[in-house]
């Protein structure tokens, strides 16, 4: 009866999944990836003169912080087995790869006009090359969490000295790689960098200012996305021919209830998440409503300043379309409704957004992260919201993908593919969003953050029991291979 029960179900589901797939094409210039970050999977994180970054540092010190106590020491060790990396890529087909370079591994001291690591330098330089032999195009982050402890010792983002350290190091990447690599990211989700690295505690460097720190990591990470930008168009971009964008997180959000205070709910806390950073490289400055909020809170805290600090007019004008794409990590949607006052603890940027975004039981959850959902819709929703706000950007987007534990019969990321890809196919023919591109997070399984290794992301198995790292692709990587190979969804 049971069993009975479970073949309807699946047969059900599989119908479903099915008749929402579109059966459109995937644009001939649409870009096929997978990323990755480089603490997350190269491991040799003492080797060849590698600086210390805070997540070495705050690991080490702290092993608790990570729920199987694990660090990215070793990783998959892709800084030696990156030949197998790139025979993965090669035989799944993608047209780019999205990886990140580690500054401490280039500039081990992390300070501007500080010593190069020649053997850093050089380990980027054969993979780039490599990978360009096989016809598949390097997309770089430039930064991508792994500060170098250094200048986390100075306040690290908190701390307007580090632009200058990070234009160093971000214009020695492109004057060393910048002939071969015509696709940069500048900054990997601005969001978790600031919000829970420096206000919530809850990444490296776990620092705690509560409704402050984000707001100064933000001002500053933003004035050096928008140097490096104009330093690019500047001295490179004729000469290199490359485009530059930054990777922004961002869920969807639905009203908790059907009523128009829910609606405005979700549209705010979607201005407050996204908003913060993806407005100020469009439009050169804050979402209004986080100014007058975060402006009228602070004055009645008692502070004699806006927590939220005020560009100047040439930064303005400096961050005003200073992108070539827009990078959208996106992995889920939540429910939004407004919250009383007592609701969230004070300063915090949560209380400022007077929003809050909870799951909904009757969507899929991942079994490996909960508060992940799987709502394919939102995503073709989220573009639709971009390009009717914001005059159509190209958008690429930078991650999706769904958290599993270990085994190598994925069937959820499966259906995550699937679901999500058909919303990009309708979002671009039906929609007439600008999507240039999917990059799925991730070819292997990683480092991923306080998950460790048991939140697995990968379309390829790595055991991490074995020295050897072995790499096993799961069912996700044949389905993500097909759809590359007939630029359709299997109908
Ligand atoms: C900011 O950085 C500079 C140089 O890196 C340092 O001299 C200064 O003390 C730092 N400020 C704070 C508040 O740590
Ligand atoms: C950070 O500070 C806030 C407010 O002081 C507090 O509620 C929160 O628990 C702290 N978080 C961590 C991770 O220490
Ligand atoms: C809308 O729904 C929320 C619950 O999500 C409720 O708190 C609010 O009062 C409702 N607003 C209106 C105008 O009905
Ligand atoms: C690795 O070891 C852990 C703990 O002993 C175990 O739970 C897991 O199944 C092992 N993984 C593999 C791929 O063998």
């Amino acid at each position: 009866m049971q069993w009975y029960i479970c073949v309807l179900a699946s047969m059900w589901l599989i119908l479903t999944v099915h008749s929402e797939l579109s059966s459109y094409s995937f644009p001939e210039d649409f870009a096929f990836g997978v990323s990755s970050s480089a603490y997350q999977i190269e491991g040799a994180a003492f080797e060849d003169g590698k600086g210390i970054s805070i997540w070495d540092f705050s690991l080490h010190n702290n092993p608790d912080l990570v729920s199987d106590r694990s660090n990215g020491d070793v990783a998959c060790d892709s800084y030696h087995k990156w030949k197998e990396d790139i025979q993965l890529l090669k035989n799944l087909g993608v047209n780019v790869y999205r990886f990140s370079i580690s500054w401490p591994r280039i500039i081990p001291s992390g300070y501007k006009g500080s010593t190069i690591n020649q053997k850093g330098v050089d380990f980027y330089s054969t993979f780039i090359d490599e990978l360009l032999a096989e016809n598949i195009l390097p997309l770089v982050t430039i930064y991508h969490w792994d500060l170098p402890q250094n200048l986390q010792d100075k306040g690290g983002w908190l701390n307007e000295t580090i632009i200058d350290d990070y234009l160093y190091f971000a214009e020695t990447v492109i004057q060393l790689f910048g002939d071969r690599v015509k696709h940069w990211i500048t900054f990997n989700e601005p969001f978790y960098i600031c919000e829970y690295g420096y206000s919530e505690g809850s990444l490296a460097p776990f620092l705690n200012e509560s409704g402050v720190g984000v707001y100064k990591c933000s001002h500053n990470l933003l004035i050096a996305h928008g140097r490096i930008y104009r330093e690019y168009e500047k001295k490179y971009k004729t000469t290199q021919k490359g485009i530059m964008g930054i990777a922004i997180n961002s869920g969807w959000f639905e009203p908790k209830e059907d009523n128009d205070s829910d609606r405005e709910a979700a549209e705010q806390i979607l201005l407050f998440s996204l908003g913060m950073h993806l407005h100020p490289v469009i439009t050169g400055n804050y979402p209004a409503i986080m100014i007058e909020r975060i402006d009228s809170i602070s004055k009645a805290e008692g502070y004699t300043q806006s927590r939220l600090p005020k560009f100047t007019e040439k930064e303005k004008e400096m961050l005003r379309g200073s992108f070539d794409f827009i990078g959208l990590n996106h992995y889920s949607t939540a429910l939004a409704t407004f919250v009383d006052a007592d609701f969230y603890n004070q300063p915090s940027f949560s209380y400022d957004s007077g929003v809050s975004a909870t799951p909904n039981p009757s969507w899929e959850s991942s079994i490996a992260q909960p508060g992940m959902q799987m709502v394919p819709e939102g995503l073709r929703k989220l573009l639709v919201w971009i390009k009717d706000r914001y005059q159509n950007p190209p958008v690429l987007i930078t991650e999706n993908g769904w958290a599993t534990g270990e085994g190598l019969n994925d069937e959820s990321r499966i259906r995550c593919i699937n679901g999500y890809l058909s919303a990009v196919l309708k979002a671009i023919h039906e929609d007439g969003c600008r999507v240039i591109g999917y990059s799925h997070w991730s070819l292997l399984d990683n480092f991923e953050w306080l998950g460790g290794y048991r939140i697995r992301m990968g379309l390829v198995e790595v055991d991490f029991n074995n020295t050897e790292r072995t790499r096993t692709p799961k069912k996700s990587y044949e389905v993500y291979k097909k759809i590359i190979d007939s630029r359709k969804l299997d109908v």
